[in-house]
């Protein structure tokens, strides 16, 4: 048998042979069952990141994993140059479930955010009548949509692209959670296309926008007949307490986006769904992936998408989320150490005093992990707290008692 490495040894293994783009914490995991993962050496903890909300469902759900397996053994991919007889019933089933005519299959989110992108453009072009190549798309400043060049290319994260111009141009970046920006801009430029908008800001911190911010931005674009982009990679699929973030406001997007949890953390299923109007100007050979739509994804996507609604976790995730936020509003008013709370559903993020110390949010989480919870510091001082949606409220209290130890650990 060969001898298993240790977690040390393994560490060492990615630093040495794999390219040093991320910055994990110091925990080599092996396993995930549900609100849990444990590491190598056994020792278990509750995941409060869930793979940047992937992980939705829970770690191994077991439905979502029969079908990935069931699936996997009979047909895996077939590329779009045949028919698979997995595919059209997931559309079916998906663009039923959202509310769409159709739905467009890409596999991880950054190529979802791409093909809204063209999907946008080529609207412009052959249905608004932007002559070509002039369609601008407005873009909110804080975002994050992905790692490609064009998205990176509207990025006003430095490390998002320091180093990576040639930047593609056609966007137009305002501040998030402001109307009259957008108002301005779209009453003077015909050329606008699309407003694309992360209906809470994830990586940029967990920042939730006024009330009425999103539907005054949709009746905004609806006014201009510019399609109003909603990137719910990160927020849908119940995370905020809604099957999509924009629920709340009662806004239906033109083009909609989803990623992470639309395979519950399983395997890289994405997918962009918009109505006919809008879809029908892609035409064969003019988008595509190979595995895109594979019955692999589609198999998995039902399921987890049968599995959201079945164990209610969008309800789930809007009552524990408020317990949460109490509970951490009430830390907030005694500590020195966490200044405040935000967030809507299970995404929400504690905010850290640093100012005496910049990399406190790091070592606060390195010391979470010790007391066997899993979070990770986002923009030096913010810590997003988003654990898997099946967390129950006995789960959800011992965490926070956890997170209140860990705190209190670091008051001085
Ligand atoms: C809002 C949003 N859009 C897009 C992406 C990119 O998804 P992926 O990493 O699967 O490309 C992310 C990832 O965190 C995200 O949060």
């Amino acid at each position: 048998m060969e001898k298993e490495l240790t977690a040390k040894q393994l560490m060492e293994l990615e630093g040495h042979y794999g390219a040093h783009n991320y910055h994990p914490l110091p925990v080599v995991l092996e396993r995930g069952q549900g609100v849990n993962v444990w590491d190598v050496a056994g020792k278990k903890y509750f995941d409060f990141l869930s793979a940047y909300s992937a992980v939705n469902q829970g770690h191994c759900h077991p439905r979502i994993v029969e079908a990935m397996t069931a699936q996997a053994q009979k047909l895996t991919l077939t590329s779009r140059a045949f028919y698979n007889d997995k595919l059209g019933p997931y559309e079916e089933y998906a663009t039923k479930y959202f509310g769409y005519d159709k739905l467009l299959p890409m596999n991880t989110g950054a190529e979802a955010v791409e093909t809204a992108l063209k999907l946008c453009r080529k609207w412009a072009y052959e249905k608004k009548g932007v002559e070509d190549t002039k369609a601008k798309i407005v873009v909110c400043e804080g975002n994050f949509h992905g790692r490609t060049i064009s998205i990176v290319s509207f990025s006003i994260d430095p490390d998002a692209f320091d180093g990576y111009g040639p930047f593609t141009p056609g966007f137009v970046p305002i501040p998030y959670n402001n109307v009259e920006t957008l108002k301005a801009l779209l009453e003077s430029d015909p050329n606008i296309a699309g407003f694309l908008v992360e209906p809470i800001q994830g990586e940029a911190g967990v920042f939730v926008p006024d009330d009425g911010y999103l539907k005054a931005c949709y009746d905004l674009c609806k006014k201009h007949n510019v399609l109003f982009i909603a990137d719910e990679v990160q927020t849908g699929i119940a995370r905020t307490g809604r099957l999509l973030a924009c629920d709340y406001e009662d806004v239906h997007p033109d083009i909609l986006i989803l990623g992470k949890a639309l395979s519950g953390g399983a395997y890289p299923v994405s997918a962009v769904l918009a109505d006919d109007r809008i879809m029908d100007v892609m035409r064969p050979g003019q988008h595509g992936s190979t595995f895109g739509g594979n019955p692999i994804a589609a198999c998995v996507a039902v399921t987890a998408l049968q599995v959201v609604k079945d164990e209610k976790l969008a309800e789930n995730a809007c009552r524990l989320g408020q317990i949460f936020r109490d509970e951490m509003t009430q830390l907030c008013a005694t500590s020195k150490v966490a200044a405040s709370v935000r967030g809507k559903g299970l995404l929400n993020a504690l905010i850290i005093n640093n100012d005496k110390q910049k990399d406190l949010a790091w070592d606060i989480c390195v010391a979470l992990a010790e007391n066997g919870l899993l979070a990770k510091p986002t923009h030096t001082n913010i810590i997003r707290f988003a654990p898997p949606l099946v967390i129950t409220e006995e789960q959800l209290r011992e965490c926070i008692e956890i997170i209140k130890k860990t705190i209190k650990s670091f008051e001085s």
